[in-house]
């Protein structure tokens, strides 16, 4: 059984139910994962014909709507198919461990934000945008995205104080320096694309600064010289938080463009207020060639997400992690 793969324009013979990351690997196409078990989404790519199976054995259902993504390390080859696969340019393998790491700083950035830092017993190794889960009880396990970049030997996350919730309870009332934290990871998609040499749109929501931080230090580092437009927006202005962090990032990178965008009690005379996706809309047209990089709430990055898409940019190069809600 055939299996064509795009953009390499690469046929594979494949048994009929194997699975489609391991026949990817199996072939030496380079493929990103990380924790082969459906909940990172390093593995995402797209089935442009035929049907494909995922590991309950129903039909693999679209995981953006009618783009018909799927995850490669949940798919199995059930009759010929075409997938494509991200640019070979993009792939990151990070193979996903737990490592023992330890407090070492909990400051307030804000009123309910938090900068929280570990140091790694090991090195964990991550693109810029990606996040770990972060278990610092059996009962106390969340995602968090890291601020930094992987050689920093140290991990920095920004964490908001959601009311009545469990664990950002806890990290702002039980946590202390020098107490352990279980780290495993790295996992997510939405990490930089070095050869881009495009515009970069850049969308974050209160601490989805964190990892779009993560994404600009990671892009300088690199010496990517792309034009980047960072949108941050925030509840109001006592929410608003790293200016001087961006404001040394443009001193870096002079093609930073940074807007903050008050949702209210802002000056509209001296500020921007408003939503984040009406900024974008009145600030550009079409943006073809450009990609996307959307971190914060999940109704904020449905939103950015349409807009980003009606403006021309590509679904696949539209990288997102919304901040959902884990639930227990
Ligand atoms: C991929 C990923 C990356 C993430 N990265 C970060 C990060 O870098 N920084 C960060 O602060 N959070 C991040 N989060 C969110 C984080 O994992 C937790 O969901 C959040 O900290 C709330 O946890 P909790 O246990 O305190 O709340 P819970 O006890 O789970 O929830 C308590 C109540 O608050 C509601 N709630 C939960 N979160 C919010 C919210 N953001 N706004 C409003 N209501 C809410 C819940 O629906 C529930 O009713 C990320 C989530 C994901 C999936
Ligand atoms: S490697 Fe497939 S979802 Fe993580």
């Amino acid at each position: 059984m055939d299996l064509l793969v795009q953009p390499l324009k690469r046929v594979i013979r494949v048994e009929p139910g194997a699975n489609l990351l391991q026949a990817l690997q199996a072939a030496q196409v380079p493929m990103s994962y990380s924790c082969m078990a459906g909940r990172c989404g390093t593995c995402r790519c797209r089935v442009l014909d035929g049907e494909v199976m995922e590991g309950s054995g129903e039909r693999q259902g679209p995981l953006d709507g009618s783009d018909n993504f799927v995850l490669a390390c949940q798919t199995y080859l059930t009759e010929p198919c075409t997938i494509e696969i991200p640019e070979p340019d993009d792939v990151v393998v990070h193979p996903a461990r737990t490592v023992k790491a330890t407090v070492t700083g909990i400051e307030h950035l804000t009123h309910d934000i938090l900068r929280l830092v570990l140091r790694p017993a090991k090195a964990m190794e991550f693109s810029p945008g990606q996040y770990v889960q972060l278990q610092f009880t059996p009962a106390h396990v969340r995602p968090y995205s890291m601020a930094g970049l992987c050689g920093d030997g140290s991990l920095e996350f920004h964490v908001r104080r959601v009311p009545d919730g469990r664990v950002t309870g806890y990290i702002a009332h039980d946590l202390q320096v020098g107490d352990a934290v279980r780290v495993s990871g790295p996992l997510g998609s939405a990490y930089l694309r070095r050869k881009h040499e495009g515009p970069m749109l850049c969308v974050a929501g209160g601490t989805g600064l964190a990892p779009i931080l993560s994404i600009l230090r990671g892009a300088i580092a690199q010496g990517m010289r792309n034009p980047i437009h960072l949108y941050f927006g925030v509840r109001s202005p006592r929410d608003v938080y790293g200016l001087s962090w961006l404001e040394h990032l443009q001193r870096e990178h002079p093609r930073l463009n940074v807007q903050v965008v008050l949702g209210s009690g802002g000056n509209p005379a001296t500020q921007r207020c408003g939503l984040v996706t009406d900024a974008i809309e009145q600030d550009h047209g079409d943006l073809s060639g450009w990609r996307a990089y959307l971190c914060g709430s999940p109704p904020m990055v449905e939103a950015a997400t349409v807009v980003a898409r009606r403006k021309g940019i590509a679904a696949g190069h539209i990288h997102a992690d919304a901040f959902y809600t884990q639930g227990t």
